[in-house]
């Protein structure tokens, strides 16, 4: 019966990640960690309170006394999901981003393998492979070239995971996945930034010319992929996870206009995100072939879902909006 540690779980992607494990796998018990940052939530995990499966540890990945306990107390597997996670963020102040991304990387591996913890999942990013062109796709040899603090953060940590995997002979897998969309995520990002603004009638900032690309893939689709890579993935291997939806960010904007029949007038056209990457796109293939993963959400099925959800949700949402709240691009240069 596997005790399973999942950092981060109180996050958006973390938080789907439990959920989804406790229901799937009647065997496994999970234990998350977290230190309830800004992003982390307790109200994102609030329906499994009173599950005998699941026990809440909070703590900071950054303190290694804390992690050193948790994992010592008879974890068998590691997910690590706890991370800074917004690249505006880490654009204003990157300590907290190296803080957390890399030295609490490095300390969950150290008591991983202190505690000989059977297999490490190492939960990345698209975004270490820097930006493509107008064509092309991120494949698992593509070189890491981070851009912005954030996904420096996660690269660093990425080559930590694997020189543990070298030198030490750890079991580790890496998961590196694209842009997602779902129930619980913060509000910063763009998804559910829009929808919050939009459902109030409020205007949404899109930066620079809009013609950035990502690819979007639904939570649980990623979380499915985090399972098979931890489940059936080969140690010391990488794997990629995508939506093959590639879509500019104003054909999804004036998308969430029309979904929510607001005009196009409340788009604002604000200063672009310094050192923006252009367009990110993965190849999936591996994981398709050698985790039998594929995505199975199409997009227009998971929008509309996320769109009831954060209308059915207000509550959670105000929790997170209130008075002291705004939307990030707002706090660092003022009312749109
Ligand atoms: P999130 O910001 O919603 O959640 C992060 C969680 O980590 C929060 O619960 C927070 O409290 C916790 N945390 C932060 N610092 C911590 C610390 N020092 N100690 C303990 N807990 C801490 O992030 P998310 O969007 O759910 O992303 C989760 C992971 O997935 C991250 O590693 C991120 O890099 C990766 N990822 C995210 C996406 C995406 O589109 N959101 C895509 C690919 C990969
Ligand atoms: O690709 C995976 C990454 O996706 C994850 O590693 C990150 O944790 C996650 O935050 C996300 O990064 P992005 O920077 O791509 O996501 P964000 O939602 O911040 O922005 C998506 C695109 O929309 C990006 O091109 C910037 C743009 N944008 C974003 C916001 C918040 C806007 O135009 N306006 C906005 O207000």
């Amino acid at each position: 019966m596997p005790t399973v540690l999942v950092t981060g779980g109180a996050g958006f992607i973390g938080s789907n990640f439990v959920r989804h494990l406790l229901a799937t796998d009647p065997q496994a018990r999970v234990v998350t960690l977290d230190s309830l940052t800004y992003a982390g939530n307790l109200a994102n995990l609030a329906d499994l309170a009173g599950n005998p499966r699941h026990t809440f540890v909070k703590a900071d990945i950054t303190d290694r006394a804390a992690v050193r306990a948790a994992v010592g107390a008879g974890v068998t597997d590691l997910i690590h999901f706890a991370a800074e996670s917004h690249v505006d963020r880490s654009i204003q102040d990157s300590g907290p981003f190296v803080r957390t991304n890399v030295l609490g990387t490095q300390l969950l591996l150290d008591a991983a393998r202190e505690f000989g913890v059977k297999r490490y999942v190492q939960v990345s990013t698209d975004e270490v492979y820097g930006t493509l062109g107008p064509t092309g796709l991120f494949t698992e040899e593509t070189p890491l070239q981070p851009n912005s603090p954030y996904s420096a953060s996660k690269a660093a940590a990425d080559l930590l995971v694997r020189a543990y995997h070298h030198t030490f002979g750890m079991d580790v897998v890496t998961t590196r996945c694209s842009n997602n969309y779902g129930p619980y995520q913060f509000p910063e990002k763009l998804i559910p930034l829009f929808l919050t603004n939009l459902m109030n009638d409020e205007p949404v900032p899109v930066y620079g010319d809009g013609m950035q690309i990502r690819d979007w893939i639904h939570v649980l689709d990623h979380c499915r992929g985090v399972e098979a890579a931890w489940r059936k993935g080969k140690a010391g291997e990488v794997y990629n996870f995508g939506g093959r939806c590639e879509m500019p960010n104003l054909e999804l904007t004036k998308l969430l206009l029309r979904l929510l029949g607001k005009p196009e007038t409340l788009i604002r056209y604000v200063k672009d995100r310094p050192g923006h990457d252009r367009r990110y796109a993965i190849d999936c293939s591996k994981a398709e072939r050698e985790l039998g993963w594929v995505p199975q959400v199409p997009f227009d099925r998971g929008l509309a879902e996320t769109i009831a959800w954060y209308r059915a949700n207000a509550a959670w949402v105000a929790g997170i909006k209130n008075k002291d709240y705004l939307g990030y691009y707002e706090k660092q240069y003022g009312k749109l």
